[in-house]
């Protein structure tokens, strides 16, 4: 299993480490010229910004070429995760990505 992983003030990092398998920073990547990344599960941890995704993940979506056959998405959010997992329901099957699992986080 593969967890992308985006944070900023550290919940995401939490979260992708309790997921567990090979964990990947998403603005590390970000720096490649291509990413490809391939495994039995396959899943993107981020926060909620706004209402929305961060704008690096919709950038990564677009970017990363993932193969498997079980993608998932967990976002951690402070009070609303459900918008923003639609958009990344859409994101992924624009990629022909089958979202197998999405659910979010709230603190507290
Ligand atoms: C710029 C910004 C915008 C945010 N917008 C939302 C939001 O619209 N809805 C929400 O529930 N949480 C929002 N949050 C809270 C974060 O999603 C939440 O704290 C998340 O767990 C942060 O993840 P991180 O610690 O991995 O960076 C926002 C946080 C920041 C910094």
């Amino acid at each position: 299993m593969t967890v992308c992983y985006f944070t900023a003030s550290g919940n995401c990092l939490y979260a992708a480490r309790r997921i567990g398998g090979t964990l990947l920073s998403i603005p590390q990547m970000m720096r490649q010229k291509k990413i490809e990344i391939e495994d039995d599960a396959v899943g993107i941890v981020c926060p909620v910004y706004a209402v929305e995704l961060p704008f690096m993940i919709v950038d990564f979506m677009k970017k990363a070429e993932i193969k498997t056959d079980y993608f998932f998405f967990i976002l951690t959010c402070g009070y609303e995760f459900e918008v923003s997992l639609g958009h990344a329901e859409v994101a992924a099957r624009e990629r022909g990505w089958d979202l197998k699992y999405g659910t979010g986080t709230r603190r507290g």
